[in-house]
C-alpha cells in the first residue's frame, strides 16, 4: 500500500474514500504535468469563455477541470461533482456513496507568470434523502466533510489531506509517481508575526478591519507591540500552505468594491476545505461572524469572508471585529 492510503486508513478512512483520494491524486498527477511544461505543453494563456463567475477562463481553468471531471466520472462510488469551473453539479452513479468538489486550479492568475498554483478538494456523503442530482446535495456544512485536501503545484508538487484526524503533508516523487508522507502531522503555532492580505483592497474594507490591519503595520511603535511581515502570492492554496508550515493568518475579508458580490473566495470548494485542514492543525478558521465549518450553506457557489491561520492572532482580529 501506498503512503496516503497507508495514513488514510490509519486515520479511519474507508477503503472506498481512499480509492476516491487516489483518482483525485490520478488526476492531479496529470495536473501537475502540465503545469510543469507550461509553454511547452501550450497550456497557457486564456480562452474566450467566462465561467459562472464571470472570470475568464484559463486554458489550464478548463485542462485540470476536464482531467478531474473526467477521472472522478468514471468512478461508480461519485454520485455528483460540482467545480468552480461547471455552473451547476455534473452527476454520476445515482447510487454512488460520495459528492465531490474542487477548484480545479486554484491561483489562475499566476499560471502565466509561473507562480504557484493548486487544486483544492473536499468529499462529502451523498444524501439519501434528497434527489441525487439536486444542487442541494452539497448545501452541507463543512464539518460533514469526509476528506478535504490541495495539491499544490509548486516547487515541489505537495498534497496537504485530511479525513478528520492530523493535517499530513505527502511530497509527489516524480520518478515512482507516488505521494510520499514527509510531515506526518501539520500544527500551527498560536502566535504569528505574518500576515496574508491583499492590503490593496483596503478603502473598501469596514473599519474595524481596516484598524485591525492599520495595528499589524503600526508593528512594534503601535497597539501590538510588535513588527509583522506580509506575505501575498495571489494563490490561496499558497498563502494557506505557508500558514500551514510556519503559522499566519490569511484573510480576504468582505468588502463595499461590489455590493452583490461582498465576499471573494467560495465556501464550497475554497473555504471549506481549507478550514478543514487549519482545524486539523490546530488553527481557526471563520468567517467575521462564524466558524467557516458551521456556516450553513444557501448557494452552490456562495462567497464567504475568510479569516484562518495562528489560533490567537485570528481571535485578536475577531475581537476587533465584534
Ligand atoms: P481562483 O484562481 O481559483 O479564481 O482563486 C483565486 C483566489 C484565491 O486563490 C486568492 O487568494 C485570491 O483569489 C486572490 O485574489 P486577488 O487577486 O484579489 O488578490
Ligand atoms: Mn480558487
Ligand atoms: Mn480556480
Amino acid at each position: 500500500m501506498h503512503d496516503v492510503s497507508k495514513a488514510l486508513r490509519a486515520d479511519g478512512a474507508t477503503p472506498e474514500l481512499v480509492a476516491l483520494v487516489d483518482i483525485i491524486l490520478g488526476a492531479a498527477t496529470q495536473i501537475a504535468q502540465c503545469v510543469r511544461q507550461g509553454a511547452l505543453a501550450g497550456v497557457l494563456g486564456s480562452t474566450d469563455d467566462e465561467n459562472i463567475q464571470g472570470e475568464t477562463q484559463k486554458k489550464l481553468d478548463v485542462i485540470a477541470n476536464q482531467l478531474l471531471k473526467n477521472a472522478l466520472l468514471q468512478c461508480t462510488d461519485v454520485c455528483a461533482l460540482a467545480s468552480e469551473e461547471e455552473d451547476t453539479p455534473v452527476v454520476g452513479n445515482p447510487e454512488g456513496k460520495y459528492l465531490v468538489a474542487f477548484d480545479p486550479l486554484d491561483g489562475s492568475s499566476n499560471i502565466d507568470i509561473n507562480g504557484q498554483v493548486g487544486t483544492i478538494f473536499t468529499i462529502f456523503p451523498a444524501l439519501r434523502d434528497i434527489a441525487f442530482d439536486s444542487e442541494q446535495q452539497f448545501h452541507q456544512p463543512g464539518t460533514q466533510q469526509l476528506c478535504a485536501g490541495y495539491v499544490l503545484y509548486g516547487g515541489s508538487t505537495l498534497l496537504v489531506v485530511s479525513v478528520g484526524g492530523a493535517t499530513r503533508c505527502f511530497t509527489l516523487d516524480a520518478a515512482s509517481g507516488n505521494f510520499v508522507l514527509t510531515q506526518a502531522s501539520l500544527d500551527i503555532p498560536a502566535d504569528t508575526q505574518e500576515f496574508a492580505i491583499n492590503l490593496s483592497n483596503q478603502r473598501f474594507w469596514r473599519p474595524a478591519f481596516k484598524q485591525y490591519v492599520d495595528d499589524l503595520i503600526a508593528g512594534d511603535t503601535g497597539p501590538r507591540k510588535k513588527n509583522y511581515n506580509m506575505r501575498w502570492n495571489a494563490a490561496m492554496v499558497g498563502d494557506v500552505h505557508r500558514v500551514l508550515m510556519r503559522g499566519g493568518i490569511f484573510s480576504y475579508p468582505s468588502d463595499s468594491r461590489n455590493p452583490r458580490q461582498p465576499a471573494k473566495l467560495r465556501l464550497l470548494y475554497e473555504a471549506n476545505p481549507m478550514a478543514f485542514l487549519i482545524e486539523g492543525a490546530g488553527g481557526k478558521a471563520w468567517t467575521e461572524a462564524q466558524r467557516i465549518l458551521t456556516l450553513q450553506p444557501t448557494a452552490l457557489h456562495q462567497r464567504v469572508a475568510v479569516i484562518l491561520g495562528s489560533a490567537n492572532e485570528v481571535d485578536t482580529c475577531l475581537a476587533y471585529l465584534k
